[in-house]
């Protein structure tokens, strides 16, 4: 059958590609008919997904970085331009937390979730974002979160980045519009992957949504051309609902909810 999707035969890269939703994600976008750029840090991962979309028949190429060194976006770059590829669709995907008292929590694991969650994302769409504009064809996905709805207490570095990436990504998506350029905020709910263990925030795992269900819903909003999609209903809800309530309210009663145990 043939595929008729706006992705059948574009390249794709996505970043944190190794697990979880950026995994589906990918899944995703080689079910319309994709090429893939997998990019995380554990190569021996990136490998193995590699060999299963192959056996799909999807072509794909793997770039083993770190975002947090600065350099690597513009290595990630430079190697998709040596190989001569145009890349139409970018995932800014990869990301991290950190669970605890901010006054506790060591300071580089802090700056880690700015460096990958926030300067990272700058980084590529700087890079790919021109190429994109010129050609007038791309689509830009930022996964964000429904934590950037209200400031997060013993996640505060990690909301913060994710109200950064919302912004960021709402922002760009209105200047590049008229250039037939579509950018999409992400911003799941809490969703089955390896997030929570490594930020060590299991206080806040309650009711988690299939990666796979994550993805569908945020490649269908991106090829719509959607700015924002939350993919879990009371995700929506709460976002809508913390527009009427007090900050300080908000963050007692998270404190509550969250604060780490001595
Ligand atoms: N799970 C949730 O409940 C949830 C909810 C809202 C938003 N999100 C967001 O969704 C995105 C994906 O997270 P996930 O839930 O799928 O968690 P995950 O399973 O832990 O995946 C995180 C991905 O980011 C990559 N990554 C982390 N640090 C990196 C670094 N320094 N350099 C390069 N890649 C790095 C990881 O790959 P390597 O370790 O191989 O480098 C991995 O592929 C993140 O932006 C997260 O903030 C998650």
């Amino acid at each position: 059958m043939a595929n008729t999707s706006d992705f059948n035969g574009k390249w794709a890269l996505v970043t944190g590609a190794s697990s979880g939703i950026g995994m589906e994600l990918a899944r995703e976008l080689a079910r319309r008919g994709a090429k893939l750029i997998l990019t995380a840090r554990r190569r021996d991962r990136l490998e193995a997904f590699a060999a299963e979309l192959a056996g799909q028949g999807t072509e794909t190429l793997i770039l083993a970085e770190d975002l947090c060194d600065r350099e690597a976006p513009q290595r990630i770059f430079a190697a998709t331009e040596g190989a001569g590829i145009v890349v139409d669709i970018l995932v800014n995907n990869a990301g991290l937390g950190r669970y605890g008292e901010f006054v506790k929590n060591p300071i580089e694991q802090e700056l880690d979730q700015v460096r990958v969650n926030c300067e990272a994302t700058v980084h590529l769409a700087r890079l790919f974002l021109p190429r994109m504009v010129e050609r007038r064809r791309g689509w830009i996905l930022v996964t964000a979160s429904t934590a950037s709805f209200q400031p997060v207490p013993y996640l505060a570095v990690y909301a913060a980045t994710k109200v950064f990436d919302r912004y960021f990504a709402q922002a760009i998506a209105e200047e590049v519009a008229r250039f037939g350029v579509k950018v999409t905020a992400l911003c799941p709910g809490p969703t089955e992957s390896e997030f929570f263990e490594i930020a060590n925030a299991t206080a806040f795992k309650r009711k988690v949504q299939p990666t796979a269900e994550v993805a569908r819903k945020a490649i269908d909003a991106l090829a719509k051309g959607k700015r924002t999609i939350l993919p879990k209903r009371d995700g929506r809800l709460t976002a809508f609902l913390v527009r009427f309530l007090p900050v300080r309210l908000i963050t007692w009663y998270v404190d509550k909810l969250g604060r780490p145990k001595d």
